[in-house]
């Protein structure tokens, strides 16, 4: 499943694994997304922070710490060969939503929602027992969370210079990204 391509509502897309070679793409494009959309609503070590955070060799670092990264990619005749990173998200320890960041070119168009999809679909293979996956939402990510099933699970918080929601997904019961589509 994590390999295949699929068709969100207007395009077909690739969701794999990232590969070694690819942090530094999938940093550029969480980087960029993230200084259009969030980091207004941060403070300046927030943005700091979360520059960090986002580093190609933290990505890489991470991989090995349980943390996994999947990719979202268009146009197989692009470069790189197998098309060009439209979309990313880490998960730690398969049970929360570390970064989820989609090309704005590429917004609305059921890209977050197949990653998250895909995600969750590793994440309940690998930890059965899991009922619930956490995510620090942004605040420009809020109502996005909420149409994929996710609800607010604490008031806002700010960390580090970092504001966002705490959110969770059960995943035992019905509310899942796949059966949330009213
Ligand atoms: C939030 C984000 C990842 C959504 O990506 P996307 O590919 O546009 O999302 P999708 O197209 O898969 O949409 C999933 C659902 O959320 C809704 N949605 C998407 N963006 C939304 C927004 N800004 N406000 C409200 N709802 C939104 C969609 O309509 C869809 O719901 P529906 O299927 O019921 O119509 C993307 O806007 C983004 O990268 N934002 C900036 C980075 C960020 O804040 N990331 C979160 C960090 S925790």
């Amino acid at each position: 499943m994590a390999d295949g391509r699929e068709r969100t509502e207007t395009m077909d897309i690739a969701i794999r694994p990232m590969k070694p070679g690819e942090e530094i793409a999938a940093s550029a494009l969480v980087e960029r997304v993230f200084r259009e959309f969030v980091a207004a609503d941060c403070l300046p070590e927030g943005v700091e922070e979360f520059t960090r955070y986002v580093q190609p060799e933290m990505l890489s670092l991470r991989l090995q710490m349980g943390y996994f990264v999947l990719l979202a990619l268009a146009g197989q005749d692009e470069s790189p060969p197998d098309g060009r990173i439209v979309g990313v998200i880490e998960t730690r320890t398969f049970d929360h939503i570390s970064l989820l960041f989609v090309d704005d070119r590429f917004h609305r168009q059921g890209i977050a929602r197949a990653l998250l999809t895909h995600a969750l679909s590793i994440c309940q293979r690998e930890r059965p027992e899991v009922a619930r996956i956490d995510v620090n939402s942004s605040l420009y990510a809020v109502g996005a969370y909420e149409r994929m099933g996710f609800r607010q699970s604490a008031p806002f918080q700010e960390r580090n210079g970092i504001r966002f929601v705490p959110m969770a997904l059960e995943v035992a019961g019905p509310h899942s990204a796949q059966a949330d589509t009213e």
